[in-house]
Parts: structure tokens; C-alpha cells; sequence
């Protein structure tokens, strides 16, 4: 990828926008399913197994891709792939009819705005996150889960012996595909957050867990007087320095290797935790967020950045990732204000207040006390 285009971030539409139109298909879909035998929409839920495997399966083979020049038919894309020519058109087919591709009338696929979405190569893809959300771990964990309903401890481990870190640690390819998806998913964010925050206030910014650095990068280019530091695993950390050098910050980033659970790095006045706390249960958060406040002095800020999902709430992506959470993560959970409320004050910060970003996060202050 070349740095402009790693610069380069799509307009996106206005939170409260994506907020009514979230709920006007919430809505839709209710009225539509109010309207045909109940049997069809829950056949539809009921083999969503299948659309993981399948978005999964599309992205590893990069279908997407292989379109961006034009529409091709399943023969060609079963023969650039070494696949089943029949498999290829059944399983291109099924995608069009949940809405990714289209199918034109000389019976060639095409990209549609959803493919397009699994492009590799551009700004915000979800290609790394639907390869991910259909690996074989992944999908593994899942299988098991009344198992979590049953004991509410996460599957992952049951399953495969181990927490999902330790998974990655010994599955570098994955460990890769991951941080590549939450670097997507982040560059995403990342403008809006730096922007939403009054970030002139601070000197230095440690990103804590902050995979490659994509979110610490954004921060740094729209704030030129900032310096930071970027903490996480060291096979994590040994991957950072690529999207560091292709923003330009490299020479203002200290990188630093560790376990959170150990210790954060001291130093600096504004520490962020991105979609970290999400991952790991109570106790574990506040075990966290202490290390961060011993890190700290009285009146230096915590910037929590996560979804804020309150127990009402069921529009939008909130309640799934929850229990995607659940599932995978160490009895992670998304949470509501009262929730950060309380961590925070079990662990020696005041929740001073929720910034909104213009994305679907949010920016949760909490102040050293
Ligand atoms: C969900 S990802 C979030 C990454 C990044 N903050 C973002 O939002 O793009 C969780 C991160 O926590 C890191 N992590 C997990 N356990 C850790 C630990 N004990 N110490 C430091 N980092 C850890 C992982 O390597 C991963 O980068």
C-alpha cells in the first residue's frame, strides 16, 4: 500500500445518520418478517453458520480482488482459485442472495458496495476481519456454545486450551490476520477519535495494546506537537514498525513490549485503551486500568475508546460483538456508562466524561484521581 493511501480515509456518513438508518432496517426487517411464514427469516439465522464460512472462504481467496477488473463467472474464478468450478457458482450464488456480489444477467459476478468492502489493500477492509471471523479457531469456539451458556466462562478456552493470546502467539498467521483486522477496523476510528479529543491539552500518548500503532499514527499526524508510545505484546510490537514508517511518526513513537497485567509504561500524561477492556472480564479490567493509574500522576487521562452499550440497547453492532466477547475473549463484555463508571472508580480514576466520535465509538475520560 502506498502512504497516500494509507492516509487516505473514506468521508463516512454522521453517527445519529447510521444510528436511525440502523434502526429504520431494524424495522423494515420486522415489518418483512412480520409478513412471511416465520419459518423463512429463521432459516435464514439458522444457517448463518454458512455465511461466515462463505465471507470467510471469499476473503481468504481474495474474490473480491480478482473482480476489481471487471465481472468474471464462477468457471473463471473456480479456475484463478484451484477450486470447484459447481462449488464456486453455488457459493457465489448463495453470497448474492444475502447481498455481497452481484450476479449479472450474462451470469458473470460483480462487484457490488459490499464486496467492495473485502478489497484488500484499502483503507478500513474488512477482507482481514471476515478471513478472521471464519477461522477455523474462531469458528471452533463458537461451536461450543452452550457450553458458555452453561457456565458463562469463554469457549475459547475450553476448546482449544488456551486463551486466544497465547492461541495467537503460537499461530503467527492468525496473530497476523488479527492485527491486520484491527488495524482496519481502527483506521476507521482513528480520524475521528483524534480529531473528537481536545489531544492539544496532552504532551505524550502511550496507545496501550495498541497492535501496529494504527489509532497512535492517526493521533500523531493530526497532532503534530504530540509524542507517544506504543505498548502490546512483543510479536505484536516486532510488526509495528511498517504502518509507523508509512504514516511518518516512526521517529516520535517509542515502541515498548510487555504484558499489561505486569506493567504500562510510565511517563506519559494520556493513555489509551482501545477496544482492550471489551476483551477481559471485571476483575481482569481492573487489574488493567490499576496498572495504567500506577503509570500515571493525579489529574493525567485515561481515554477508554469502546463502544458504549447500554443493557437496553439492541440496534446496531453493540449486542453481537458483546457476545462475540463472550465467546472468544476472556469473559470480555461490551459495557454501559455505569459500567465504566465503576471500573474506573474501583481502579483510582473519576469517569469525567463520554466524548462521541463520529463513528460507533465512543470516548470514555477518565482522570487519575
Ligand atoms: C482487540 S485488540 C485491540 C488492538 C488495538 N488497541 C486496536 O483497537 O486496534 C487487543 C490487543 O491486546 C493485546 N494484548 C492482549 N493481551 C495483552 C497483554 N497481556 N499485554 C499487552 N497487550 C495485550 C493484543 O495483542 C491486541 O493487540
Amino acid at each position: 500500500m502506498s502512504s497516500s493511501e494509507a492516509t487516505r480515509v473514506p468521508g463516512l456518513p454522521p453517527r445519529f445518520l447510521v444510528k436511525i438508518v440502523l434502526g429504520f432496517r431494524r424495522w423494515l426487517l420486522a415489518l418483512a418478517n412480520a409478513m412471511v411464514p416465520p419459518q423463512l427469516p429463521l432459516f435464514e439465522l439458522a444457517t448463518g453458520i454458512g455465511r461466515t464460512h462463505m465471507l470467510g472462504t471469499a476473503a481468504r481467496l481474495k474474490l473480491a480482488d480478482l473482480l476489481a477488473d471487471g465481472p468474471l463467472d464462477a468457471a473463471q474464478l473456480a479456475a484463478r482459485t484451484s477450486r470447484d468450478p459447481d462449488a464456486m457458482q453455488r457459493m457465489m450464488r448463495a453470497l448474492v442472495t444475502v447481498g455481497v456480489f452481484a450476479l449479472r444477467r450474462d451470469g458473470r459476478f460483480a462487484n457490488n458496495r459490499l464486496s467492495n468492502g473485502l478489497r484488500s489493500g484499502r483503507v478500513g477492509t474488512f477482507r482481514d476481519f471476515a478471513d478472521y471471523f471464519g477461522s477455523a479457531s474462531n469458528v471452533n469456539a463458537w461451536a461450543d456454545f452452550d457450553g458458555t451458556l452453561q457456565t458463562g466462562k469463554n469457549a475459547f478456552e475450553r476448546v482449544h486450551g488456551m486463551s486466544v493470546w497465547d492461541w495467537f502467539d503460537r499461530h503467527p498467521e492468525e496473530r497476523s490476520v488479527f492485527a491486520a483486522a484491527m488495524g482496519s477496523m481502527t483506521q476507521l476510528d482513528a480520524p475521528g477519535v483524534a480529531r473528537a479529543y481536545p489531544f492539544r491539552e496532552v504532551r505524550r500518548v502511550c496507545d496501550v495494546a495498541g497492535s501496529r500503532g494504527a489509532l497512535l499514527a492517526e493521533v500523531l499526524v493530526q497532532h503534530r506537537h504530540l509524542s507517544g508510545v506504543l505498548f502490546d505484546n512483543a510479536g505484536v510490537i516486532a510488526t509495528a514498525g511498517p504502518l509507523l514508517g508509512a504514516r511518518g511518526v516512526a521517529d516520535r513513537v517509542e515502541l515498548s513490549s510487555g504484558s499489561f497485567f505486569d506493567k504500562v509504561p510510565e511517563g506519559c500524561d494520556a493513555y489509551l485503551l482501545k477496544n482492550i477492556l471489551h476483551d477481559w472480564d471485571d476483575e481482569r479490567s481492573v487489574t488493567i486500568l490499576q496498572n495504567c493509574r500506577r503509570a500515571m500522576k493525579p489529574g493525567h487521562r485515561l481515554l477508554i475508546v469502546e463502544l458504549v452499550v447500554e443493557k437496553q440497547e439492541t440496534a446496531g453492532i453493540g449486542p453481537l460483538s458483546d457476545v462475540q466477547m463472550m465467546m472468544v475473549c476472556n469473559e470480555g463484555r461490551e459495557r454501559s456508562r455505569a459500567d465504566f463508571a465503576r471500573l474506573l472508580q474501583l481502579s483510582g480514576f473519576q469517569l469525567s466524561r463520554v466524548v462521541p466520535t463520529p463513528t460507533l465509538m465512543s470516548i470514555v475520560e477518565g482522570v487519575a484521581a
